[in-house]
């Protein structure tokens, strides 16, 4: 059996093999402490460095009788560094600000007499980090060797396998990291870097889908429009004025640098701006994203599940058509905004009620952090089962999200709270259809046709030249 995470189930598991030697006095077989709750990762959402997923304790290894015979990733670019226009330009005209009004920082902001900025050069922004513990193409690189490890099953040695990227150099990025993982030595010949392009002309022929109906909507989400209501932003901003005379921060610039400290442990080790606002501050500012999230790219937009409709059902298409006839391993690269969308149509982490504007809720069930993290990912896995005491021989669909198994609420009868492949295929029927919802143009394609026609040449494996300035956030 594998033992590749170190959720508590496998210290479990490496635990019982020493089955017989009881606890020295004092010691005991389980911890008491669980500090999710507490870990700052969890409340600088989407912003932050990677973590998993909380768990609901199901096995993430493959259940007795079972065999993953295709497995589907869709997965988030890894860390990176901020885009510049609409953040990094506003974290530094923030911080040009604030220097401005102060010479010496005091209290919180006492760290600021040496701290420096983390972006050096203009030309990181957009792109991937390589520095520090929480480097991006560490990240991406780590979770394809893991994967092998995992997966590398359903590689048969011999053929040459897909990678998809939507076509945006981040994520092209951390395509080619992810496969270098999983294929090692055999990279440059057995994968295929396959770049579609994020345009709205692909249509839904693409893992960036623009719904055309939506796009006002999406335009006018865009905005802070969250952030106002929440008053702890407004408490941190008068605590730092109030230690540091001549500061006039506004809870908008409190959102600024919240956001800044999150990207910040993208390329740093540290940052110290975590421990310049509080938990409840944190709190807040997470909510005020998960909100975004909620109404902006996931299940509170009928739009944004039309667009999530594309990949979940050419992923079910795949399923029913099996491994034989259209392949074992679907590796899929693109951004956090057009993964919320597909788990929003898979009817994973909907609240039973719209999130509500104007209060945190708790406990909370729609965490972004938990969701698209940096390097974040939804893994299905297709699954034949034998016959168990408890369901019938069959194939059966899991969900994954960030490494923890999240079973269907309506449907979790198979084995390791599995769902049968029939049952999926009725919960992806449901979602609202990118042909019916989206009014895309016509003379634009209106379903996903990459996963059945794409290329086995390799010359898009590696970059070639330098990386060019992303300042103006280019398509490839
Ligand atoms: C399913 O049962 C068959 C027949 O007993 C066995 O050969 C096979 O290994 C089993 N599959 C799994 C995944 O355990
Ligand atoms: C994988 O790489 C190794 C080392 O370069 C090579 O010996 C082997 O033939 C490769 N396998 C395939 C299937 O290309
Ligand atoms: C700095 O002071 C100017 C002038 O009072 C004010 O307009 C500005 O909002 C202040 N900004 C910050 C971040 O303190
Ligand atoms: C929250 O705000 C969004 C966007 O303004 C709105 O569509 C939604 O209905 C609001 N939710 C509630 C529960 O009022
Ligand atoms: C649809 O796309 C075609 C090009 O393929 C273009 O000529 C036409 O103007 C587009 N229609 C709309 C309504 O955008
Ligand atoms: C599902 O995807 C397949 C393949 O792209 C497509 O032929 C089919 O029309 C799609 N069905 C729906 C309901 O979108
Ligand atoms: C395959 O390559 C051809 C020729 O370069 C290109 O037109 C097509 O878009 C590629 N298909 C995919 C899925 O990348």
């Amino acid at each position: 059996m594998l033992n590749l995470s170190l959720s508590g189930l496998a210290l479990a598991s490496l635990a019982s093999a020493n089955m017989g030697a009881y606890p020295k006095f004092g010691e005991k077989q389980f911890s008491q402490t669980f500090h999710d709750g507490y870990n700052i990762l969890k409340y600088m959402s989407s912003l932050a460095p990677y973590s998993d997923r909380k768990a609901y304790g199901v096995d993430r290894n493959t259940p007795d009788g079972c065999e993953v015979d295709q497995a589907f990733m869709i997965m988030r670019h890894g860390e990176r560094y901020p885009d510049y226009s609409g953040f990094g330009d506003l974290y530094v005209e923030t911080l040009n600000q604030m220097r401005a009004n102060v010479t010496t920082f005091k209290g919180d902001l006492a760290f600021m007499n040496e701290w420096t900025y983390y972006v050096s050069d203009s030309n990181l922004y957009s792109q991937e980090s390589t520095s520090g513990p929480y480097a991006g193409l560490l990240d991406a690189f780590s979770r394809g060797s893991e994967y092998r490890a995992r997966y590398g099953h359903l590689w048969n040695g011999q053929s040459v396998v897909p990678i998809f990227t939507s076509g945006y150099e981040r994520v092209i990025e951390t395509a080619r990291y992810f496969g270098q993982g999983f294929f090692g030595y055999n990279y440059s010949t057995s994968a295929a870097i396959n770049i579609i392009p994020e345009a709205a002309t692909q249509g839904a022929d693409s893992l960036t889908p623009t719904c055309a109906a939506g796009v006002l909507e999406e335009y006018s989400c865009y905005e802070d429009r969250f952030y106002s209501t929440f008053p702890p932003l407004e408490v941190a901003a008068a605590r730092l004025n109030k230690q540091n005379p001549g500061l006039e921060l506004t809870a908008k610039d409190v959102n600024y640098l919240m956001q800044m400290a999150g990207f910040e442990l993208n390329v740093r080790a540290y940052t110290p701006w975590a421990n310049a606002f509080t938990l409840d501050e944190w709190v807040a500012f997470s909510y005020i994203f998960d909100l975004s999230y909620y109404y902006c790219f996931g299940p509170g937009s009928n739009y944004q599940m039309a667009n999530g409709q594309v990949y979940a059902n050419a992923t079910r298409v795949l399923m029913e058509e099996g491994p034989k006839k259209s392949g074992s391993m679907f590796w899929s690269f693109a951004h956090d905004a057009n993964i919320t969308p597909v788990i929003a149509a898979l009817g994973l982490d909907t609240p039973a009620q719209h999130l509500p504007n104007d209060t945190v809720q708790f406990p909370s069930t729609y965490q972004v952090s938990d969701i698209v993290p940096m390097g974040g990912h939804l893994t299905l896995e297709r699954m034949t089962c034998n016959a168990t005491v408890a369901s019938k021989a069959g194939v059966y669909v899991r969900a994954v999200i960030n490494e923890a198994v999240v079973p269907w609420t309506s449907c979790q009868s198979g084995p390791g709270y599995s769902c049968p492949l029939a049952k999926f295929s009725a919960i992806v029927d449901k979602a609202p259809k990118f042909d019916e919802t989206c009014e895309t143009n016509s003379s634009y394609p209106q379903y996903l046709d990459f996963f059945w026609n794409y290329n086995t040449t390799t010359n898009l494996n590696y970059q070639t030249g330098d990386i060019s300035s992303q300042l103006t956030d280019t398509d490839v």
